[in-house]
């Protein structure tokens, strides 16, 4: 087989993702308190852990309470042009960003329309550069007034946030010119993070609360999804992003594992999907996680537990697992929508697993459309290090390495790697 190069669809969008709150800097948003009022709690808690050095080495370190505060990250909002330079140096030819709604409705019916404008020189500038935007409309940050209502548990957060997506859509150059957008980022992952977990604001644990969320945040897809497409030209798609880990039993044989498995598939993936129903022209698949699971008192999910502690892993621990991308989608094609990969990434200070991981779950990705998945895109996690919401900046997820103290931007060999198959729309195995 070596030698063979592996042929992605024609017109496959390559690229990576980032997202306002983790990369642009300065934002005030209904985090901004949040932040400094538990850095120090998140820092102490990581002192009962152990760290490899590699980790306690890079600036800033996890026991350190401002590794935990967004402050300026990456400076994105002032130099997204050097960024969207890099990109389409590193080959590719699309990018996801999300637009930050507290800048552009930091108060209640005041919009800011130099913010709105913003954001359209940032289109235009992917635009100039032969990158596709996919645009989010929201990655978890609410404006901070929005947090004081409630935020998606308010059923009002839902007319405030088509307000601003029809601000923003009907604006001039915007509207005409994206072809794909993403109205809210994993329903899953953030109603598990702020809802379930109680790991992100509003670090609520409450399953009707969540329940609550969810129709909200359903309802918010189904609105701006009708919005969009009368608003803007027609060859337009609108999509759903679906954080959608991959489930398989510990013990095939054990039929209370396969049982626990089919379940979590449904609550995280069918029961979300089939709710939006029609309103989803597209699923944009984001996935990280591998979980085996072991029904039993305990763990994660009370009554069964994820057993993977033994395998290879990303720096936050996270199971590598690359053939989980292909059983992911193969599961989801039973939708009948085409899927886009919009965001699949490790965190690896190192840079050592990195190259491997990309070309590996391409292998597994390639493998579904050649049995018939309609496969868009594949988007890497992320174009720059950032902020990871929940753990701050040490997990080091990009294609370019940061310096937080002197913002220089560093391009990483996994990044070139990558490159080879973005330009050549292959995979040499
Ligand atoms: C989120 C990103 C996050 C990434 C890695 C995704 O679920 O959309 O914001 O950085 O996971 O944890």
């Amino acid at each position: 087989m070596k030698g063979k190069a592996l042929k992605f669809p024609e017109g496959f969008y390559w690229g990576a993702g980032t997202s306002s709150h983790q990369v642009e800097g300065n934002i005030e948003n209904d985090w901004t308190d949040w932040e400094p009022n538990n850095a120090e709690r998140k820092a102490k808690e990581a002192k009962k852990k152990s760290w490899p050095d590699f980790i306690l080495k890079k600036y800033p370190d996890p026991l350190q309470a401002e590794n935990y505060i967004s402050g300026r990250t990456c400076d994105h909002y002032n130099r997204y042009k050097e960024d969207f330079d890099i990109a389409k140096e590193l080959g590719h030819n699309a990018h996801k960003f999300s637009i930050e709604w507290s800048r552009i409705e930091p108060e209640e019916g005041k919009f800011n329309e130099k913010e709105i404008e913003h954001y359209a020189k940032v289109i235009k500038a992917l635009m100039d550069r032969g990158l596709e935007p996919f645009v989010v409309l929201w990655h978890w940050g609410n404006p901070k007034w929005i947090g004081e209502i409630g935020a998606w548990e308010n059923k009002k957060t839902v007319d405030y946030y088509i307000r601003y997506v029809e601000r923003f859509v009907k604006y001039s150059g915007i509207g005409d010119n994206v072809k794909f957008w993403m109205p809210l980022n994993e329903f899953q992952a953030y109603i598990g993070y702020s809802y379930l977990g109680g790991i992100l604001p509003p670090q609520k644990k409450n399953i009707w609360k969540a329940g609550r969320v969810l129709k909200n945040l359903v309802s918010a897809q189904k609105k701006a999804y009708a919005l969009i497409h009368k608003e803007t030209g027609k060859d337009v798609l609108v999509g759903a992003s679906h954080h959608a880990t991959h489930h398989a039993p510990y013990n095939p044989k054990n039929p209370l594992n396969v049982l626990f498995v089919k379940l979590l598939d449904y609550i995280k993936k069918d029961r979300i999907i089939n709710m939006i129903g029609s309103s989803q022209d597209f699923i944009g698949l984001q996935v990280y996680r591998h979980e085996r699971i072991r029904f039993g008192f305990g763990g994660r999910y009370g009554i069964a537990k994820i057993e993977n502690e033994k395998m290879e892993s990303t720096d936050m621990g996270w199971e590598i697992y690359p053939e989980g991308i292909y059983h992911t989608l193969i599961y989801l094609n039973k939708f009948n929508l085409p899927i886009y990969i919009t965001e699949n990434g490790i965190a690896d200070a190192r840079d050592i697993k990195r190259a491997n991981f990309i070309k590996d779950h391409l292998f597994w990705a390639h493998k579904a459309i050649e049995e018939g998945v309609d496969v868009k895109s594949y988007f890497y996690w992320s174009l720059l290090d950032n902020l990871e919401l929940a753990e701050g900046f040490w997990p080091r997820f990009g294609l370019v390495e940061m310096d937080y103290e002197t913002m220089e931007r560093k391009i990483r060999p996994s990044a070139l790697e990558y490159k080879k198959i973005c330009e050549t729309n292959s995979l040499k195995i």
